[in-house]
């Protein structure tokens, strides 16, 4: 994918000059997650406290490599990563991160599709992914909700769980349709 951006800004008075802008052409490769970026993607998940605490950390690290993974790359620069495991039973989304100063580039949603395709590859009915429940108030994960909902999930269930790290789990869920 090529981001581009080109601004011509005017300016009010004679001579009538124009100065154009032309912000660098970004490209975002994606690729398959190999052994050589678990490292790379467990420090961009540290680069993300509000998001990851010490124990989400210590589970990633442990749970990032026996998952398959797609990382996003920009200027050969790891800028986000998902992790997942599929089954013909269920896709299961474990880990997802883009780093801060690439939010809102369409990464993440990216990411997901590179999952959701080969879950429905080996014959998922739905790819499911747990993140922090609507009652607890922390804004961060607000914004995780109105991402995974942007991009097709929907709410499934919520539980209640005695981990101060995640007092109440939401589980949402996206139906595939089948591979054709
Ligand atoms: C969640 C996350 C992976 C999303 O990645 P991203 O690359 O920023 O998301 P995208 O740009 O692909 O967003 C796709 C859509 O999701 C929605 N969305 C994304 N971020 C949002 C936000 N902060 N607020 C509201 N909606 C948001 C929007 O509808 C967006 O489409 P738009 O930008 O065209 O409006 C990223 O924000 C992140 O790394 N968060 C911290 C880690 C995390 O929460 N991981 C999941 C733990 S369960």
């Amino acid at each position: 994918m090529h981001l581009s951006a080109e601004c011509v800004e005017p300016v009010d008075n004679p001579p009538k000059r124009r100065r154009t802008i032309r912000a660098m052409a970004t490209e975002i490769r994606i690729r398959p997650l190999s052994p050589a970026d678990h490292e790379a993607a467990v420090n961009l998940a540290r680069s993300l406290p509000e998001f990851f605490n010490d124990q989400g950390i210590d589970e990633m690290t442990t749970e990032i490599p026996t998952e398959s993974g797609a990382v996003a790359e920009v200027d050969g620069e790891l800028v986000g990563f998902v992790t997942w495991t599929a089954t013909p039973e269920l896709g299961h989304i474990g880990w997802i991160a883009v780093r801060g100063d690439h939010h809102r580039h369409g990464i993440g949603r990216r990411l997901i599709q590179v999952a959701e395709d080969d879950a429905r590859r080996v014959g998922a009915p739905v790819l499911q992914v747990e993140t922090l429940g609507e009652s607890v108030d922390y804004e961060p994960y607000d914004r995780t909700r109105a991402f995974y909902r942007s991009v097709g999930f929907v709410d499934l269930e919520s539980v209640l769980l005695d981990n101060p790290g995640m007092p109440e789990m939401l589980t949402l869920q996206k139906r595939l349709s089948k591979a054709s």
